[in-house]
Parts: C-alpha cells; structure tokens; sequence
C-alpha cells in the first residue's frame, strides 16, 4: 500500500539498468503503479522530513516532525500509513454506495469525503503488485482486507487482526478492503508498517503469520487517580507482555533486536509511562490523536512524531482529550538501504535484478480470476499457501 503520483512499467527493459527513471510510463496496470506507489512517496518524504523537523526544547525529544498521509519512520522501519476511511454504506457489491465522480479513479488518494478508492476501481484498496526484500505489518483497527496472493494463499482479517507478511524472495499479493455493510457505514482504519530484512534473510521464503486480535496482548491499566491507559501489543514486550510470535525471518524474531510495534489509547488526564529500553534503539513516537499532551513536562502538539532515545523513561501526563500513540522500536540493521517501487534490497544492482526476477517468474504468477478478489460470504480466516486453514484464535 502507498500513495500513488506516477507508474513505472516493471516489465520495459530501461535504456540504462540502473536508469529507473527510464521506467516512468503512464500505463494503466495495478502492478505497474503499485511499483511506483511507494518508492516515488518513500523517496520523496525524506525531503519533507527534513524540511518539516523542528528541534524540541525538551531534551529528551530529538526530532519533531508533523504527521501526512506517510510518516517517517527509522531503520529498522521502511514505511508507516495510518489509514483511515470513512466508507459509506456498502452498495451490495463491496463498494460504496456513493457517487465516484470527482475521484482520480484508479489513484484516489485525495480523501473526498473522508474515504479513498486507492487503487480499486469497484471496491477500495490494493489489487495485485509485488513486493521484496521486506516485511508488510498490516494492523487493522477498524474494518476488512481481503488477502490473496501469488502463492494461492488468501484471507479476510479485520477489527483488531494484524497480518505479518514476510515478502522476502517476492510475492504478489492484493489487499482490497469490502465494503460489507449496508445497512450502516463502514469505518476503515489501519496501520501498514514495512520493516525492514537484513541482507541475509532478503530471500526467505515469502508467507504471511496472521496474529489474530483473540490472542493480542491488549492490557488496561489504570493510574492513580484511576484514569485508563491501554497499551496493544503487536511486538515487543516493552510492557511487560508476551507477543505473539512474528514470522521467523523476521528481523523481530530475534529478541535482542527488541523491535517493538505498541498502540496506546488513554484517558483524558491519564498519567503514565514509556519505559526505556535498551540504548542504541530508533524509537519513535507517532502522536496521532489528541492535544495537550506533556512528555517529561513538555506539553508537545499533536499529530507529530517524536524521536526519542531509546534507553530514557518518557512520563506522559495526558491533558483534558483522550489521546492515541503508536510506539515503532527497534535495533537498526544497519545495512545499506537502496529502495525503488516495492522492491526493498542493499543494492542497486539488486534492485535491477527484482524487476528482472518479476519479469520473468511474477513472483509465481496470479492464480486468480481479477485483481481484486473479495472473499463473497467468509468470514475471518487464512488459508496459507501449503493448503494449511486457520480461522481465528
Ligand atoms: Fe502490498
């Protein structure tokens, strides 16, 4: 997932290999603008990250940026979206029942009316592209992805479910997002986070782990004038939970990499704390909803990401909104990053090989009838590539 700006043809031979720019064409095709989706806005933020980062007063907070549609991110992270729609009522066919005129159709990122069609021209979302060399971690708060993949594997996750795909070697995968009330509006709001694979786990075998929202440690606590503080636990244990376990090639299965992914809602007037961990870490905190927070006695604005130390205490003292936090952690990987579209390596040369590699295998083909399946009449499940079936747990 990404916003679009420009398409490149994965499959025209560029005049110069390491020319991408060479590869900018305008052809109508999901896997050739998903290519250009999230490298033309991955490249591009990091201008505005510099351009927008303040130096806050407090000393423990090291760099402030204003949160868009992307936010920035630091290795061992790739890419964070907060998406969030708010559909209508469903027309019957998984799309909204609404007009779509005014809608950069095929590109509709602009938010007319509070929702976007993203790529989809029926239903909203992300038909078929590919990806390498990273992991996707889609964790959706509100609403329904529909998954189904270049391996045959597919899904429908929703309303709490995080799914952690290891695209790894490569695969092509479409996340579409069904409207399927239509008696009431469909309020859609997600995290997609890609973190980053170390060179040696670059071509691990790509399948996804889903984490069901049953068995996500989500912990309230109180403080104590007896105002709340819930901390959801996707990664890490920085709180005192046990995760679920991520994909093992993931650069979070190793522990001492302390990779952390938390969602915090509080209380209006909630006091609480971010404990440090170990030093050495990228840790971010992504502000996204409320106003009047103090962090150790500062009070910060919101909507901003705040890069912090790793290895300090934060003490937060919420003011009169109720207020949301996303915390991304982890030990950097410290390798060179060279990424272009959705191929992620340590290389140029690497990245030329991606778009040779998806020429010529795509990535195991498309086993599908369109681009954009939705999964008509299931429920929650995955069923994997190897034939496996889970439903959630
Ligand atoms: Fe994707």
């Amino acid at each position: 997932m990404g916003k679009d700006s420009k398409s490149i043809d994965t499959k025209k031979e560029p005049k110069d290999s390491l020319d991408f720019k060479a590869q900018i064409l305008s052809r109508k095709s999901w896997i050739t603008k998903m290519a250009a989706t999230i490298g033309a806005v991955g490249l591009g933020a990091y201008g505005i990250y510099k351009s927008q980062e303040k130096k806050m007063k407090t000393s423990v907070i090291r760099q402030s940026v204003p949160l868009s549609f992307q936010w920035p991110t630091s290795d061992p992270f790739l890419f964070c979206v907060h998406h969030e729609d708010h559909y209508p009522k469903g027309n019957g066919k998984f799309g909204p029942k609404a007009s779509l005129a005014g809608r950069d159709m095929g590109q509709d990122f602009a938010g007319k009316d509070g929702w976007r069609m993203y790529h989809g021209d029926d239903v909203p979302g992300f038909p078929g592209h590919p990806h390498r060399g990273f992991e996707t971690v889609t964790v959706v708060q509100r609403g329904i992805v529909d998954h189904t993949d270049s391996l045959g594997a597919a899904g429908r996750y929703g309303d709490g479910d995080v799914q952690w795909m290891t695209a790894g070697a490569g695969v092509q995968h479409s996340e579409m997002f069904p409207l399927l009330h239509e008696d009431k509006e469909n309020p859609m709001e997600l995290f997609q986070i890609w973190l980053n694979l170390p060179k040696k786990d670059k071509f691990a075998p790509p399948h996804f782990t889903m984490l069901w929202n049953e068995s996500i440690p989500v912990r309230t606590h109180e403080d104590s004038k007896g105002n709340r503080w819930k901390v959801k636990t996707v990664a890490g244990s920085l709180f005192g939970d046990k995760p679920l376990a991520p994909p093992p090639n993931s650069w979070a299965s190793n522990p001492q990499n302390e990779v952390g992914i938390y969602i915090l809602d509080f209380d209006a007037g909630a006091e609480f704390k971010i404990p440090g961990a170990s030093p050495g870490l990228n840790r971010n905190v992504y502000y996204f909803r409320g106003q009047g927070l103090k962090i150790n006695g500062t009070i910060v604005p919101g909507s901003h990401m705040f890069q912090v130390p790793s290895d300090e205490d934060l003490v937060l003292e919420n003011g009169k909104e109720a207020g949301k936090i996303l915390i991304l952690e982890g030990r950097p990987i410290a390798e060179p990053v060279v990424q272009y579209g959705p191929f992620v390596m340590n290389t140029p040369e690497e990245i030329q090989t991606a778009f040779n590699d998806y020429r010529r295998t795509q990535f195991g083909g498309w086993p599908w009838e369109s681009s954009d399946p939705v999964h008509v009449g299931k429920g929650r499940f995955a069923k994997h590539a190897d034939g496996r079936e889970e439903l959630p747990s």
